[in-house]
């Protein structure tokens, strides 16, 4: 270890870090001894028989994000990747080093913090301890890490900027342009107002160093500057509880200023704040519109630091000047109405002459707190061209957009001054080839577009979104072309992080409209559906989504930004609400429900589980408990009834689960999980109180609702589904329990009579109690009602009933004016947690894929079956194809994880990995037979196993 050797490592194609092996080589480093670079080619030859593959160190985020700006945490969470080719390659210790600017950090400077060499292999979650943050700090960070033979690798540099963390900070004021009041009948006539335009032109007359703006709106706000928008996100500041927080975004404008004059702006809309909302005017609440605040106001700070040290501040207030403008109409579930005649070019721009603006009004005050954006923005996630155009009626014309999706059309089209373009959108056609928009209810979901005349125009909607795959457009003057229309998808930009795909097409469909059907919903918040009147964050449907969720993408940020939603929406007495934000609360409904309420409890839980994320966990703790207080003091003995707003085995086929025996199971559940996240946080009595409340509820329950041959009084999939699942089965008779739900499924002709409580617990039960072909008829199943149904019926996205839509009643069961049946539901999409826990048998053992279960388990009529997860410690894949004499496995584990592989078959001398008998491999070991399977215990690396017959 005393050898002074500097190597050179070229990993693939990059020259990108320099390995020493000793702690000599680690003082090289840190006094940044650049000139010795200059001989590594020489000391690369010399050294080469030491050279090692070693780590790569990568994808470095911050908060779980990418170069975040305006932080509001000043102890952040950092992390980053791993990748490795080789076999049972570790990190065995790290060093951040974060440093005030980048030429510091590129010196290793590390004036901010220097972790020192730290033993360990955590490589996420790790809390940035150094030097006190402030507001508007600039933190520039790198890792080194030490891997199994102490090779050295460095990682690119990352960033992260803290926000501006004190009132005092702000020097901005609200501003809005107010209008008249509405004064129509609201339950007649659809209030729309126009958005506001708000502007503001100065000078700068020293060269600019670095420049940032921090806004925010209640409302939606676009910002420009000079013309130009700042930034990719849309729906910006995102939905809250308004009365509690609202979030600002952080922009480095520094490009986009100049010298000299510049102009500054905001478009401003309703957005969730003061638009409609949800099924208020369906339903006709006392308000249907403005449940946070008649109108909206804007927020803004540009913060200019000049060449000479010197900074300023150009904060909103009244000097801004206000308009309207050309946006007629600004309404997330409605739509947008634009008249490009009211136009004003330039009004983002220096040099625009604004005399006949009005001085800008102020806003309201804010009563809840200002706080840094923790989510995943929306953006433009990708352009579709249609794939077929018709035209049902003469001068109606219908784009077919090849799949159902959430966001909206760009137009392009040309015609007389004054010509008015209707778009009207659906997810379905009737047999007569017309837009089917019953099941938007009172969402309007219609733009407008009025045209200047002056050549092709150009235009997509900014401040509204819809779930569609045909859009109708009316109105035009010449007959359209494909290329009239381009679909954008929106949706929060949540990075995917699976792949998928085997021998049935069926199911490669399903997986795909499993994807598009959680994009489409992924939207700031994880909306019900997209496209009718309510758009809501049901927590029910999150809660039995969110593992499937984490397998598709990255949605780290994003359950951490919601989460904080639920947390804001907790009732007084210690419900979680049944959708977050809550804006309202229907009259005599309880805003609480068993199965959507414990997602307070679940979400988390389940985050911790998949990220390793501990500190959710703990600022959701005192709520939790709360929450749990409110179960028991509503429990009768230690059962629960099915009290509240209480939505059962909701959207099940004919078989009907007490609401009761759902609400005792999840109460049950919660304190199982409860029991565990206590430990998890050094909470030992808490711990203790809900491992033996569990065991009282579990004794009640079995009273209430078993039989002593394990058949259960409630004698339906889901409830059978729940009790195995949750653990409230007595050892002796799990199996028995297990049996008669199998025996029930085939006795249905192996189809589901499930809700949406029941269907993913099934599939998750059977394949755990050895019933695995069975699940896999379901998984491939095309009869109705099954997910294949949809699919072979055309479907691309995942349908909100199982009779959607079926062959002999048509839309939902023969009532086609019927109003709730969304066709981009998610929640039937859950069985995704099946797909790669099950099926692909990727699976965490404890918290963050530290440790890994890979236990593939591929079923009769699948050929071969391939899936990959992107796990917060790296990729893990998991391919199975059967061969007429062998099965093969293609294992994949990232760098510095551990693996336990279940192999197939019990008879060692018949697997091989590679050439190798498994036996004879140093690679790894066998640690035992596990029921059917031979289970192997691995380090990172690729493995490809062959189990002969
Ligand atoms: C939503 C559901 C939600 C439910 C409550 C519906 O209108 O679309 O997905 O969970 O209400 O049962």
């Amino acid at each position: 270890m005393n050898q002074s050797t500097v190597m050179c490592n070229i990993s693939k194609d990059r020259f990108n870090y320099i390995i020493m092996q000793t702690s000599k080589r680690e003082e090289f480093l840190l006094k940044g001894y650049g000139k010795y670079v200059l001989l590594l080619p020489l000391v690369f030859f010399l050294s080469l028989k030491f050279v090692s593959a070693g780590l790569s160190v990568d994808n470095l985020r911050c908060e779980y994000l990418v170069n975040p700006l305006g932080i509001q945490n000043t102890n952040p969470r950092l992390s980053w990747i791993l990748t490795s080719e080789e076999r049972n390659q570790v990190q065995t210790a790290y060093q951040i080093l974060v440093s005030s600017t980048p030429e510091k950090l590129a010196s290793n400077n590390a004036d901010l913090w220097d972790s020192g060499k730290i033993l360990s292999n955590q490589t996420n979650q790790i809390v940035y301890n150094g030097k006190q943050l402030q507001s508007r700090d600039e933190c520039y960070w790198k890792v080194r890490v030490w891997d199994k033979n102490g090779v050295v690798s460095e990682s690119r540099a990352a960033n992260f900027s803290v926000g501006l963390l004190n009132y005092s900070d702000w020097k901005a004021k609200w501003i809005t342009h107010n209008i008249e009041p509405f004064t129509g009948d609201k339950y007649e006539e659809l209030y729309l107002p126009p958005a506001r335009y708000l502007r503001k032109s100065f000078k700068l007359g020293k060269q600019i160093k670095s420049a940032k703006v921090y806004a925010s709106a209640l409302g939606l706000y676009e910002l420009r500057l000079n013309g130009q928008k700042v930034g990719d996100a849309c729906f910006t500041p995102g939905w809250t509880d308004y009365n509690k927080r609202v979030y600002y975004n952080t922009y480095d404008v520094t490009e986009l200023l100049k010298e000299g004059e510049n102009a500054i702006g905001a478009i401003l809309a309703d957005g969730w704040y003061s638009g409609y909302l949800g099924y208020a005017l369906y339903v006709k609440l006392d308000k249907v519109r403005a449940f946070y605040g008649e109108s909206p106001s804007f927020i803004g700070q540009l913060e200019i630091i000049y060449t000479d040290g010197t900074s300023e501040i150009l904060a909103t207030d009244q000097s801004w000047k206000a308009n309207l403008g050309p946006i007629r109409e600004a309404d997330i579930l409605m739509g947008e109405t634009y008249d490009a005649r009211l136009e004003e070019t330039g009004w983002d721009q220096a040099g625009f002459n604004a005399a006949n603006w009005k001085k800008a009004d102020l806003g309201l005050k804010l009563s809840g707190a200002l706080e840094a954006y923790p989510g995943v923005l929306v953006k433009h996630m990708e352009e579709i061209q249609p794939i077929e155009m018709t035209e049902p009626e003469k001068g109606t014309y219908i784009f077919n957009l090849g799949k159902n999706f959430a966001g909206i059309v760009r137009i392009r089209v040309s015609g007389e001054r004054g010509t008015k373009i209707t778009l009207r959108y659906g997810e379905m056609l009737h047999d007569d080839g017309s837009l089917m928009t019953e099941n938007l209810r009172k969402a309007r979901a219609t733009d407008t577009y009025i045209l200047k005349g002056e050549g092709i125009e150009t235009w997509e909607p900014r401040f509204t979104y819809h779930g569609f795959q045909y859009v109708e457009v009316t109105g035009l003057s010449e007959k359209p072309d494909l290329s009239t229309i381009t679909g954008i998808v929106m949706n929060s930009d949540t990075k995917p992080a699976s792949t998928f795909e085997c021998s049935s097409e069926m199911n490669n469909q399903l997986y795909q409209n499993i994807l598009t059907t959680q994009f489409a919903n992924f939207f700031d918040i994880p909306t019900d559906c997209p496209q009718r009147d309510e758009r809501l964050g049901w927590t029910g449907d999150a809660q039995l989504y969110s593992v499937s969720a984490a397998y598709n993408a990255d949605v780290s940020a994003f359950f951490t930004k919601w989460m904080q939603d639920v947390d804001d929406g907790q009732l007084w007495y210690g419900a979680y609400p049944i959708f977050a934000p809550l804006p309202y609360i229907r009259p005599y409904h309880v805003p609480h429900s068993p199965a959507w309420s414990d997602a307070g409890i679940i979400i988390p839980y389940n985050m911790y589980k998949i990220y390793g994320d501990t500190l959710l966990l703990r600022r959701m703790y005192p709520g939790m408990k709360r929450f749990m207080d409110f179960q028991l003091s509503e429990s009768n003995g230690f059962l629960r009834p099915g009290s509240g707003n209480n939505y059962g085995d909701w959207l099940s086929l004919g078989a009907e689960t007490s609401k009761d025996l759902i609400a005792s199971a999840y109460f049950a559940y919660d304190t199982k999980m409860m029991s565990e996240i206590a430990q998890c946080l050094n909470q030992e009595e808490d711990a203790a109180y809900y491992q033996h409340l569990f065991q009282n509820i579990k004794k009640d329950y079995a009273r209430q609702y078993m039989n002593e041959d394990g058949s259960l009084k409630e004698h339906t999939q889901t409830a059978y589904a729940l009790s195995l699942y949750m653990g409230l089965y007595p050892e002796n008779l799990k199996e028995q329990g297990a049996a008669f739900l199998a025996k029930m499924i085939t006795e249905n002709g192996n189809r589901f009579s499930s809700g949406f409580i029941g269907t993913k617990h099934v599939m998750l039960v059977l394949s755990d109690f050895g019933y695995n072909d069975l699940a896999y008829s379901l998984f491939t199943q095309t009869e109705y009602p099954s997910w294949g149904y949809s699919v072979v019926n055309g479907s691309t996205s995942i349908w909100e009933r199982w009779n959607s839509y079926t062959k002999e009643t048509g839309f939902l069961g023969g009532k086609t004016r019927s109003a709730m049946n969304s066709f981009s539901h998610y929640s039937f999409g859950a069985v995704a947690e099946w797909m790669f826990s099950k099926a692909a048998g990727i699976n965490t053992d404890g918290p963050g894929f530290r440790k890994i279960i890979i236990k593939p388990s591929i079923g009769e009529g699948v050929k071969f079956m391939n899936a990959s997860y992107n796990s917060i410690n790296g990729r893990i894949v998991s391919n199975c194809k059967k061969r007429d004499d062998r099965l093969e496995l293609h294992i994949e584990i990232p760098a510095n994880t551990t693996a336990q592989i279940y192999i197939p078959s019990v008879e060692k001398t018949k697997i091989r990995e590679g050439k190798t008998l498994i036996g004879k491999s140093n690679d790894f070991s066998i640690i035992g037979i596990n029921g059917t399977y031979t289970v192997l215990q691995a380090g990172s690396g690729v493995y490809d196993f062959i189990i002969e017959k």
